[in-house]
């Protein structure tokens, strides 16, 4: 105050016309009506002085900041005052102004030095500012900022710039020539866009003012890309499965890489990069996504595992590569093979036990257990399939063939592998089994029981025996032989034969059952197999009766022309047994159950024969009138079918003397009514006969003459006949039963209605021939129904039928009754 009050008085010295001249001193800002200063007093002047002189404030300026208060003689702030707006940058800032009076006129020139307060904050010309950087730029590259400005002035003026943060851009501030700072950052650290892209700055200026003020500016840095990263892949080595056989597109897997770096930078590319394999015939990359697809076929059994190298590349030009490894599964897609390495077509049955058949090998080309085999064979059958190595089988024979039980075997053998599911293949395989003669020929029957009737033709076939083999073929071929033994001290092979083919025995004789009742033999059965095997069966041998003996009377005996007779004694009471008959049959059974009838007699009411026993009894008291020569003729009948007969006369002398009887006989052979008979059958005899002749050699050639003369010559030879008994004869009275050979007398017709009849030769010693001497003979012989059939001579079936059913033709006109003829007159 003082100074300014001195500078006042300096002016009012200089300037005559200016009375004073004061200074004040305010800082802007000051509220209105705040004391500037007491000009009143300043100048000297009195407070009436200012109203009298109507004191007021003269300035040029439009503005009026300051305001003079008369009453109190002091000036007031009468505006705010900026320095800023009223100086701006000019210092010192002062209003000038003069206060005038009037009355008198006085004029006083007053300055208010404005002071500066720090009521201004640096400022920034903008809030922020942006960059744009790019991040290969080099450290140490400096970017110009903004400046900040500050209204205040002095001391409260800008002062210093701060750079927060500080780690990648450092401040620095450049003295200009014109004392104004120049503000740069500098790059402290290499940008990186993939760590940061955008940073921010905060840039503060402050004042030198109290307090102290500070305007802030925000940097904004986009750091800008640059192709400074490779893709890079999420894994290096991927690895992935697949099954075999997946459809063409299946995704095997997807590889990803990524790029830090932006757009074009970063744009991706994916490529297979195999070259040598043909992996890029069975894989695909999407050059975009990366999904790897198939595009062949996978097959597990070419390859396991592929190895693909996929490179991924950005627009840069940047790589990087990785390896998927790609796994292929196997699935059960393969059968098991069954290969026949050798095989024999046929085993023999006698095969020994582990005999190899067949030798198989077996591949499954899967892997694991798809690639698992197991074989087996049907079962039921005598063979079994061994493991040997790997994967090779025999099929081998396990129990005993039997080609009699199973020629052939269809041995399937079926393989499956033990996938999920599993797959199998089977192979069949046929067997024959070959045939060993192991089995003997074998009769239907054990033992063979045969009837043959007797008298049969030789050659006749009487029944047939029957082997079977059950081996195959040759071995199976059987062949029928009679075994050697002998029956009798004869061979077998006298009596029957065997056809060797068929097993048909034949009869080679006639049997006769009065000789022998059955035999037996053996057939053996012999194959063809070498050696041969064979069996035997006992054949036993029936032989059945026939009627074909008559029966033959022991007692009472005949002879030629002697006389025998029973004697009766007068006396003789009824039932008195005069004889008996005694007679043999050597047939058996029915032909040989006996039955004795009288047929005639002298007189019938006197005598009676025993039906079954032959007795001959008296029926009635004999009398004095009753003929010593009584004449019986008892016939002897066989119960067969047709029966046979005999007649036997029985000479009865009913006398009590010798003499007696030996009278009456002497005449016995010229008996009158005998021989009347006699002679009417001769001559009918003869007639036949004579007629026969006639016939005959008209139509027969001489040698049937001959032959009937060879007859006439064979019965004159052998008369008179002898009996003959057999030996055993006495023992076997009931059954008849002859143990030896006989020849029998024969009468034979070739042809019945040829009328030609042939006597048989009596060629043995043991002739037993009736008494043909007696007209009984011939009555037998009219009434015989049945035929004596020679066993020696060959006579077919057919003729022997033809002769029965013509028996009753034949013998009327039969040579026996010529035989009988021819006896009957020698007799005579
Ligand atoms: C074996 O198979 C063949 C042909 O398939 C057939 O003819 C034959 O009867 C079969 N054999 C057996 C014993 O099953
Ligand atoms: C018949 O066969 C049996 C065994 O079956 C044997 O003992 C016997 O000797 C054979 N007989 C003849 C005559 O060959």
């Amino acid at each position: 105050m003082t100074r300014q009050v001195l500078l006042l008085f300096i002016c009012l010295l200089f300037v005559g016309s200016v009375l004073g001249q004061v200074s004040y001193s305010i800082p802007e800002e000051m509220a209105r009506g705040s004391l500037v200063g007491n000009i009143a007093h300043d100048l000297g002047l009195q407070t009436k002085r200012l109203a009298s002189g109507k004191a007021r404030i003269y300035t040029r300026d439009s503005d009026e900041f300051i305001e003079l208060n008369r009453e109190r003689g002091v000036l007031l702030v009468k505006e705010r005052i900026d320095r800023e707006a009223l100086c701006r940058q000019t210092t010192p800032c002062a209003l000038h102004f003069q206060i005038i009076l009037e009355n008198p006129m006085e004029l006083y020139t007053v300055t208010v030095q404005i002071t500066d307060i720090n009521d201004n904050a640096p400022t920034f010309e903008k809030n922020e500012i942006k960059f744009k950087i790019a991040e290969s730029t080099m450290i140490g590259a400096k970017f110009v900022l903004e400046r900040a400005a500050d209204l205040d002035v002095g001391i409260n003026d800008l002062k210093s710039y701060e750079l927060k943060p500080t780690d990648i851009f450092s401040l620095k501030l450049h003295n200009n020539a014109d004392g104004n700072k120049n503000v740069e950052m500098v790059l402290q650290k290499p940008l990186d866009r993939e760590k940061q892209e955008q940073i921010s700055l905060v840039l503060t200026a402050v004042d030198g003012g109290e307090p102290q003020m500070s305007g802030t500016m925000l940097i904004l840095i986009t750091v800008l890309d640059a192709n400074d990263n490779a893709p890079v892949f999420t894994q290096h080595t991927y690895k992935a499965t697949v099954t075999e056989n997946s459809p063409k597109g299946t995704v095997v897997a997807t590889v990803t890489a990524s790029d830090a770096d932006q757009g074009s930078n970063s744009k991706i590319t994916y490529s297979i990069t195999n070259t040598l394999d043909d992996i890029r015939k069975v894989f695909q990359v999407n050059k975009d996504n990366g999904d790897v697809t198939l595009i062949g076929n996978i097959d597990f059994e070419q390859s396991r595992s592929y190895q693909i190298h996929l490179l991924a590349s950005d627009e840069g030009g940047l790589t990087e590569s990785c390896k998927l490894i790609v796994d292929v599964q196997d699935i059960n897609d393969n059968k098991p093979e069954i290969n026949i390495l050798s095989k024999s077509n046929v085993i023999s049955e006698d095969a020994n036990l582990n005999t190899v058949v067949t030798m198989i090998n077996i591949e499954d080309l899967d892997s694991g257990e798809n690639g698992k085999v197991q074989c087996f064979i049907s079962e039921n059958v005598p063979f079994i399939l061994k493991m040997s190595t790997g994967n090779f089988y025999s099929l081998v024979t396990d129990s005993d063939l039997d080609r009699e039980k199973s020629s052939e075997y269809n041995i399937t053998v079926t393989c499956s592998d033990e996938g999920v599911p599993s797959l199998s293949s089977s192979v069949t395989l046929t067997l024959q089994i070959s045939d060993v003669n192991d089995n003997a020929p074998v009769f239907e029957r054990s033992s063979y029981e045969a009837y043959i009737v007797e008298n049969n033709t030789p050659g006749l076939s009487i029944f047939t025996v029957k082997a079977r083999d059950a081996d195959w073929n040759q071995n199976a071929r059987v062949s029928y032989i009679l075994e050697d033994s002998s029956f009798n001290g004869v061979p077998v092979s006298s009596y029957v034969s065997v056809s060797a083919d068929s097993g048909v025995i034949h009869a080679v004789r006639s049997f006769d059952y009065e000789q022998i009742k059955d035999f037996h033999f053996h057939v053996k059965a012999q194959d063809g197999g070498s050696p041969p095997l064979s069996s035997n069966v006992t054949v036993k041998m029936m032989i059945q009766d026939q009627n074909d003996n008559p029966p033959q009377v022991l007692y009472p005996v005949q002879t030629g022309g002697s006389l025998v007779a029973e004697m009766v004694p007068r006396s003789a009471d009824v039932g008195y047994l005069v004889t008996k008959v005694v007679a043999v049959d050597v047939d058996s059974g029915q032909n040989a159950w006996l039955s004795y009838k009288l047929q005639k007699a002298t007189d019938r009411a006197l005598f009676e024969v025993g039906l079954q026993n032959g007795e001959i009894r008296t029926i009635r008291q004999v009398t004095d009138k009753d003929a010593v020569k009584q004449r019986l003729t008892v016939i002897v009948e066989d119960n067969g079918q047709p029966s046979r007969s005999a007649t036997v006369i029985v000479n009865v002398a009913v006398a009590d003397s010798f003499p007696e009887v030996l009278s009456e006989f002497t005449d016995f052979t010229h008996d009158k009514e005998y021989n009347d008979n006699l002679t009417f059958y001769l001559v009918l005899a003869l007639a036949v006969v004579s007629f026969l002749f006639i016939t005959c050699l008209v139509v027969i050639i001489s040698v049937k003459i001959y032959r009937w003369r060879q007859s006439r010559i064979l019965y004159h030879s052998n008369l008179p006949v002898i009996p003959y008994y057999p030996p055993r004869y006495s023992d076997t009275l009931g059954t008849g039963t002859l143990q030896h050979v006989y020849n029998y007398e024969v009468c034979r017709t070739t042809d019945s209605r040829k009328s030609d009849c042939k006597f048989g030769r009596a060629g043995s010693q043991n002739v037993l021939i009736m008494d043909p001497s007696s007209t009984g003979t011939m009555q037998r012989i009219q009434n015989e129904k049945s035929i004596l059939d020679e066993p020696d001579s060959p006579l077919e079936v057919g003729e022997f039928v033809t002769k029965q059913s013509s028996n009753g033709r034949c013998w009327p006109m039969c040579g026996s009754s010529a035989a009988a003829f021819i006896s009957t007159s020698q007799i005579i």
